[in-house]
């Protein structure tokens, strides 16, 4: 397997300024130890020799050394033979705290799923409409793996008005984008094949992946974003079958792609013959700038395959989703999906169809409920756990928080005692902690969104009381979580 090197300019670059009271060789490990847990330096990777870091850093070649050795000592980097010092984890940094009885709670609060309830009566509408319709269908024998041509029609006319010209026999309809992703992965890879995907990135997608027998090669987002180089020295060390970028309101960290990044990603990948996979899921729940274009207007090559949903603008219940693909392919996706279902049923699909006809009155009312709640979550979260802190996302479902402390597992493994469910950053990190790291969805209600809050910084006192934390530098490689 190709073994992703760190080059020292980039280690320096992730770390930032790490310099400050104590020992250097201790700042350094810690910060080392700090870009591990939030999944920036990706596992297995190689770090630099000791003698390019000290040059790259203007600090000797003994402190150096002794920062790795705090590194190797507290199990964040083994020594494999023949290469350098090796990124991964210690086994106890994956270990929770021992779960204490259950607290009474009259209701758990989830903040698991980032999905909205159906809207009020359309849901019901739409089947009513689909009802009158479906005696058309009734005399075909209704197997459609393709989609049936009328969703076809209202997927392919959403990308033209998005201004993306776009033809019906260019989609295939899923049962959801997982469905759709699923599919892509299982005809255009083989086991061992390498796919560049974001860190972190959406769980089930790295599911998928993980049961294809792909190698997944993650590349760390930055604070500000995609990290074009990256991405593109990923692509030309690992030359990757796939990639899986979710270029709107990403999931979980809530980035929007520029389009110069777009269009450069794009470039870059088509180099490698990359084929890449964009999930637009949540592009058009765009909550404070415009819905952008489809990224495949800057495909020049045909190597941009695009899957959508109407589980988060609409319901996760309908089950509709769709590939946007070259209509070769999407043929090719059609026959191949024949060895797990035959298509998607007629009647979702005339209700799917239905309510595509004219969806911008419901996504305005969708983008409307999804700010405010976002805005009221920003807020009781500065009032009473203003220790976290966050980006504000210009569109999606959740934000991804950092907390002071790499205490997530810790979170999540109590959750359940304060009546809330919680999911741990690890799952969006390929083989990694993200300790650091939570997805708060803001798609309950208000008021559930302040009952949360109040029982997440009643969990967070209680979890940071009782634990050792990374603060003290004479402390700094113990997690006790
Ligand atoms: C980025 C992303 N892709 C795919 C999915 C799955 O969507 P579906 O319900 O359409 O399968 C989700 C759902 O959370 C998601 O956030």
């Amino acid at each position: 397997m190709t073994q992703r090197k760190i080059p020292a300019a980039t280690l320096m670059q992730l770390l930032g300024p790490w310099t400050g009271r104590g020992p250097a060789y201790v700042n350094l490990a810690r910060a080392i130890q700090h870009l591990v847990l939030d999944g920036r330096l990706p596992l297995a990777a190689q770090l630099p020799s000791e003698r390019t870091l000290a040059a790259a850093s203007g600090f000797g070649r003994n402190t150096i050394k002794a920062a790795y050795d705090v590194l190797q000592d507290d199990g964040f980097l083994v020594l494999r033979p023949g290469v350098r010092r090796v990124v991964t984890l210690p086994p106890l940094a994956t270990t929770p705290g021992v779960p204490l009885p259950p607290l009474s709670h009259p209701h758990l609060i989830d903040f698991a799923a980032a999905a909205l309830p159906a809207p009020e009566g359309l849901i019901h509408e739409a089947f009513m409409h689909a009802l009158t319709a479906l005696p058309t269908y009734l005399p075909t024998h209704g197997y459609t793996p393709l989609g049936l041509p009328v969703l076809r029609s209202a997927v392919a006319a959403r990308y033209r008005a998005r201004g993306l010209p776009t033809t019906p026999e260019q989609i295939v309809i899923t049962f959801g984008a997982q469905h759709a992703f699923s599919l892509i992965v299982r005809l255009v890879t083989s086991p061992g094949d390498r796919v560049l995907v974001d860190q972190p990135t959406y769980p089930h997608a790295l599911d998928a992946l993980r049961a294809a027998s792909c190698r997944i090669v993650p590349v760390a987002l930055t604070p500000g974003g995609w990290d074009v180089e990256g991405l593109a020295a990923a692509a030309r060390q690992t030359v990757p079958r796939l990639a899986y970028l979710i270029p709107d309101f990403h999931n979980p960290t809530g980035h929007l792609m520029p389009d110069a990044v777009r269009s450069e990603v794009t470039r870059l990948l088509h180099q490698t013959r990359t084929l890449i996979v964009v999930d637009e899921t949540l592009a058009e729940l765009a909550l404070a700038v415009p819905v952008s274009a489809p990224f495949a207007v800057h495909d020049r090559h045909a190597t941009v395959v695009s899957i959508g949903s109407m589980s988060k603008s609409f319901w996760g219940g309908l089950r509709l989703g769709w590939i946007r693909a070259p209509r070769d392919l999407a043929e090719r996706l059609g026959a191949a999906r024949a060895s797990v279902d035959l298509g998607t049923p007629v009647l979702e699909q005339l209700a799917g169809a239905w309510l595509l006809r004219d969806p911008d009155p419901l996504l305005g009312r969708r983008r409307k409920q999804l700010r405010d709640q976002r805005d009221v979550l920003v807020e009781y979260l500065g009032q009473q756990l203003p220790e976290w802190t966050y980006r504000l996302p210009e569109g999606g479902l959740s934000l991804w928080v950092t907390l002071p402390q790499p205490v997530g597992p810790a979170l999540v493994a109590q959750a359940s005692r304060f009546g809330l469910r919680l999911t741990a950053g690890e799952r969006f990190a390929h083989d990694g902690l993200l300790a650091r790291q939570l997805r708060l969805p803001f798609t309950q209600p208000v008021a559930e969104l302040r009952e949360g809050v109040t029982r997440l910084a009643r969990l967070f006192r209680e979890v940071v009381g009782q634990d050792v934390l990374l603060d003290d530098p004479g402390n700094a490689t113990r997690l006790e979580v």
